[in-house]
């Protein structure tokens, strides 16, 4: 067949293929080839097969709202085998299919789907079949020569107004439009704004036009491009160099719900330990031992909260992973049992590289079961990482990863209480990563490094989660990884890598926290004040600012850099970043409610301002602010000497957090910035439960639960989470889930008070504040019974039993 359609196709889409995998320029003409027309289809369970009489084209319905296309050129499917797809509990409710003269029309409760018979052209709409997102090509291919399988080519038509989110860790602007990436996880040792590819692949995108959201998951592990509207100003193209072509549409309208819905197919993460959401301190590296000891004492010295002290690579014995330099760390249980009695958790790093040295049993174990990745012709991968010449796991093979986590024992033992894999892209000195002919086991579906690559970091982490959930039996282990995949969010939380102590790079942490968190990687977080070069007393202290309302609150710093601890830049900044991380504490029943939000609901715990109000135009470009949780709104401070901001808020009441002033939203405000303070917002109408200040999560019972509650007429929903703060008993419904409904007006004001679950806090009682009533109220009765208001520094308050029903307070 002769390619008619092939000028259509972007040329430098074919060049950058070409030029990745070829230096030969003079490559023979390879053909594109099209689907053509459908000439009919035939259906098995929940799925579609059209077909053009060659070509078979699967559309299979997921959910009301979730449907999968895939593509076989030659009619034979791949096997459907992902390691992004959790199982996915709902099945949809009803669907149709309707046959007119021009398409196919499939359709859900909630989801169109049409498929054109002259040209093969998908399309997805909502339930009236208005359509959101369409092709503005049939899906192509090109068969690849040297390796076997295609190139695989999807193009859609994008409207003018349309924007485009996701995409995990890119580090430019939130809307994606007019942007080409990459997906290829690299060590991107101090990357630029701009830069791509870095370390993560997350292929999800969403994309909003005329106020309405959908969802595309591009579920191919193999290079893969995106295209949104850059090359072609009224197209989108995603593709990639092998695999197959599958893709799940997820419908909206409402951005919030796409995200929901991505978190359904890929899973979310497991509620963390809470000592996991406290403060974090790192170095590369706190050695020896009387280091640890040192900058650990200063801390409670200091009277500056933390929970957990990293030890990265020197703490073994010559890079080798699960050892100990015995000289820097003579009796590690003693010092880790000591930290910890003190409250700190330890946590260390573990990279993939394991060092080529007969002498060293992993390294023994791993050549005895042949446990090591190969070269295509059988020779052993290696490269030089930090213990010098090492060889890889294949973490492809399930007895690899069995394997793997089990060696996490001895470290465990010594009461390690968290691990970070790093370097897992897999970063290899001097060539980058495995050359393309590393074969792996890839769960019994064997393929190249081609397509093992961009989820090898994965599996990795996957292997160390799970080996650590036997190791601590009940208790939830904490991992954070820097290479991902779709679906990592199930075993680890991440971070953004080697960033710089720029202004310009706490904007970029700014960027990639908010599109990591709606790309269903919400526990993540950047090295507050830059892991390379040295950051001033301002620029720390903003980030560390910024790093409050980040999920993941950690600094971490490379080797060769100042130092960088809370107190390091002087008493002004020190105190400042103590106040700020002592807010940290005060928020926590706040935090870990949005992290159960996130793991029970799939709710993004940072949400730009679009997600709160896409129906807005302007609001899809706002980057610089973001919602915190389901109530709080963040506006970072970005510049050096910046003294004031000018800050958006949504529609409603809006109180500035450190004053209770009131702003009115849905329009901008110029809002002071002095270095001791930063735009914090809490809307009106919402419960924030506090806990008093707390040098690490654990530290005290919580004798009382202080709620506030900041009023505004009309009605609205606040949860609060709480569990024992370690095990999994909450899978058993070992929680207390509190659901408060606000409802007010210029003279009332009631709050109810809904409960799920079967643990007991500790605390008896709340103490209730209560901010910015309109009214001095004559009575205010909890469940009918009358109450006084007291009075104290924060505020007017009253004590409440944590089992009240109904609090109704008038005028
Ligand atoms: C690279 C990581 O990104 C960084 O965080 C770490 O400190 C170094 N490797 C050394 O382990």
């Amino acid at each position: 067949m002769k390619d008619t359609q092939a000028a259509e196709t972007p040329s430098s889409l074919q060049d950058e293929i070409h030029h990745v995998n070829n230096p030969v320029l003079d490559l023979p003409q390879i053909e594109k080839k099209y689907l053509t027309q459908v000439t009919g289809y035939t259906r098995e369970g929940h799925a579609f097969y059209f077909t053009d009489g060659r070509a078979r084209v699967e559309v299979k319905i997921f959910s009301d709202e979730i449907i999968r296309v895939r593509l076989a050129p030659e009619g034979v499917f791949l096997a459907d085998f992902s390691y992004a797809i959790a199982e996915m509990a709902s099945a949809p409710t009803s669907y149709k299919i309707e046959e007119t003269e021009e398409a196919y029309r499939i359709s859900t409760a909630r989801t169109t789907c049409f498929v054109r018979k002259s040209d093969f052209h998908i399309s997805f709409g909502d339930a009236l079949g208005q359509v959101i997102n369409q092709d503005c090509k049939p899906m192509h291919w090109e068969e690849n020569a040297d390796f076997g399988g295609y190139y695989i080519y999807c193009t859609k038509s994008a409207p003018q107004d349309e924007v485009f989110f996701g995409l995990g860790d890119k580090a430019s602007n939130l809307n994606l439009r007019g942007h080409r990436v990459k997906n290829w996880n690299s060590d991107t040792y101090s990357f630029a704004f701009n830069q791509d590819p870095l370390y993560k692949t997350i292929p999800f995108y969403l994309g909003v036009t005329e106020g309405n959201a959908y969802g595309i998951f591009f579920d191919n592990t193999f290079k893969t491009y995106f295209d949104f509207a850059a090359e072609q100003t009224d197209q989108t193209s995603f593709w990639s160099e092998g695999g197959e072509l599958q893709y799940y549409y997820i419908q909206g309208p409402q951005l919030i719900d796409v995200v929901r819905r991505y978190h359904q197919l890929t899973g979310t993460h497991y509620l963390p330990p809470l000592w996991a959401i406290g403060y974090h301190q790192c170095r590369w590296s706190y050695y020896p031992e009387k280091m640890v000891r040192d900058v650990t004492t200063e801390f409670r010295k200091r009277q500056i909260p933390c929970d957990a002290i990293y030890l990265d690579i020197d703490y073994m014995d010559g890079y080798r992973c699960f050892t100990w330099n015995t000289k820097y760390f003579p009796d590690p249980r003693k010092m880790i049992a000591d930290l910890a009695a003190d409250g700190f958790k330890t946590v260390v790093m573990i990279d993939p590289g394991i060092k080529v040295d007969e002498n060293y049993w992993v390294f023994q174990e791993g050549q005895a079961k042949n446990y090591f990745c190969r070269r295509g012709d059988d020779y052993f991968m290696e490269g030089f990482v930090w213990p010098g010449r090492c060889q890889f796991p294949d973490y492809t093979n399930p007895e690899v990863r069995t394997w793997w986590g089990g060696l996490y024992k001895g470290l465990v033992e010594d009461g390690v209480a968290g691990f970070w894999n790093d370097m897992n892209e897999p970063a290899v000195f001097g060539r980058g990563t495995f050359p393309d002919d590393v074969r792996h086991q890839f769960d019994g579906h064997r393929g190249s490094h081609r397509k093992a690559h961009n989820i090898y970091g994965m599996q990795m982490v996957r292997a160390t989660y799970d080996g650590l959930k036997k190791l601590y039996r009940n208790k939830r282990p904490f991992t954070i990884t820097r290479a991902a995949y779709s679906g990592v969010q199930r075993y680890s939380s991440v971070w953004t890598g080697d960033n710089v102590a720029t202004w310009e790079h706490l904007r970029i942490g700014l960027l990639q926290l908010q599109r990591l968190s709606v790309s269903g990687l919400s526990f993540c977080g950047t090295d507050i004040g830059g892991f390379t070069g040295n950051p001033d007393g301002e620029l720390y202290t903003r980030w560390m600012q910024f790093g409050v309302f980040s999920p993941f609150m950690r600094v971490h710093s490379a080797g060769d850099t100042r130092d960088r601890e809370p107190w390091s830049f002087g008493p002004e900044w020190e105190a400042i970043c103590k106040k700020f991380i002592e807010l940290r504490y005060q928020l926590l029943p706040y935090i870990y409610t949005a992290f159960w939000q996130q793991h029970k609901f799939g709710d993004p715990i940072l949400r730009p301002i679009a997600m709160l109000e896409q129906h807005i135009p302007k609001n899809l470009r706002r980057e610089e602010e973001f919602a915190f949780g389901d109530h709080i709104l963040i506006s970072p401070v970005l510049n050096p000497g910046q003294t004031n901001k000018v800050v958006y808020l949504p529609k409603g009441t809006w109180y500035y957090y450190f004053n209770h002033q009131t702003f009115t939203g849905e329009t901008e405000h110029q809002i002071d910035t002095p270095a001791d303070e930063m735009p914090i917002f809490v809307r009106g109408g919402s419960i924030i439960p506090e806990y008093p200040i707390m040098q690490y999560t654990s530290e005290t019972k919580i004798e009382e639960l202080t709620l506030r509650f900041f009023f505004a007429e009309g009605r609205f929903d606040s949860f609060v989470y709480d569990d024992q703060g370690e095990t999994f008993d909450y899978e058993d419904k070992q929680y207390a889930w509190h659901h408060f409904i606000t409802e007010s007006d210029t003279n009332s004001f009631k709050v109810s008070q809904l409960e799920e679950g079967h643990y007991i806090p500790y605390y008896k009682t709340y103490k209730f504040y209560l901010v910015g009533l309109a009214f001095n109220p004559q009575s205010i009765k909890v469940d009918g019974v009358v109450v006084a208001i007291q009075r104290d520094e924060a505020g007017d308050y009253i004590i409440v039993d944590r089992a009240f029903k109904k609090i109704i307070g008038q005028l």
